[in-house]
């Protein structure tokens, strides 16, 4: 799986020739300066919950790829009242079948309100499963036991976990969340883009290799492969 960073919390995984964004959150963002918004691939948009540093980009996205959205049920509808059409809403605990694979909704411990501070339904993680590998991008979330379920759920290949703190959990408590869903492959997010979760990046990456743990931080812009 090809796996593009566009910043904070936004990613691009190539599944089974199928684009799928994460989050989308770049023109605003100051240090994404290098991406071009209108050439961000999607067939597939999914967001955790409603804040701006995770939805900025939704609609412009959305209505220039035609990608389907997958998010909570609430966020959807307030996509469609913005004029996506395509949403598929959900909730935690669901799963669905897509032609890429399934993306099942889990718990994430947060908040979620629209940027107009409307509600926006309960923020949510999502696990990925396809014939080319499992994972589970976290969204923003603390620490939490309900992660150990989706190590006994499935195998997971590699995480997308947030490792800024302050408004996430920070680099200690995703390391021991590397243990709960049972996977060493984690890939850092949602630190650096905002002064109070700027991290000391070499620091994360040695607490995590002492735990037996691997941490990879992508340059914004950058794509590596991961799993199959
Ligand atoms: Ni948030
Ligand atoms: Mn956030």
């Amino acid at each position: 799986m090809n796996i593009t960073y566009y910043g904070h919390s936004c990613f691009g995984v190539e599944v089974n020739g199928k684009h799928i964004l994460f989050d989308p959150f770049i023109t605003p963002n100051e240090l994404a300066k290098v991406i071009d918004v209108n050439s961000v691939k999607a067939d597939y948009i999914l967001i955790t919950h409603g804040h701006e540093d995770h939805i900025a980009d939704a609609v412009n996205i959305a209505s220039r790829t035609g990608a389907k959205v997958i998010s909570s049920f609430e966020i959807c509808q307030w996509l469609e009242k913005q004029g996506v059409k395509n949403t598929q809403g959900m909730n935690i605990g669901g799963k669905t079948k897509f032609d890429f694979g399934n993306v099942k909704c889990v718990v994430a411990i947060h908040s979620s309100a629209f940027p107009d501070g409307t509600y926006a339904g309960n923020p949510m993680g999502f696990v990925v499963e396809s014939t080319v590998g499992n994972f589970y991008y976290a969204g923003d979330t603390a620490l939490t036991y309900d992660m150990k379920l989706i190590g006994d759920y499935r195998n997971v290949d590699f995480a997308f976990l947030p490792i800024g703190d302050i408004f996430t959990m920070g680099v200690d408590n995703a390391i021991i969340a590397a243990e709960f869903i049972q996977c060493r492959n984690i890939i850092g997010m949602h630190y650096d883009t905002f002064e109070p979760i700027k991290i000391d990046k070499p620091l994360a990456v040695r607490k995590f290799d002492r735990s037996g743990n691997v941490l990879t931080l992508f340059e914004i812009g950058e794509t590596k492969q991961f799993g199959k």
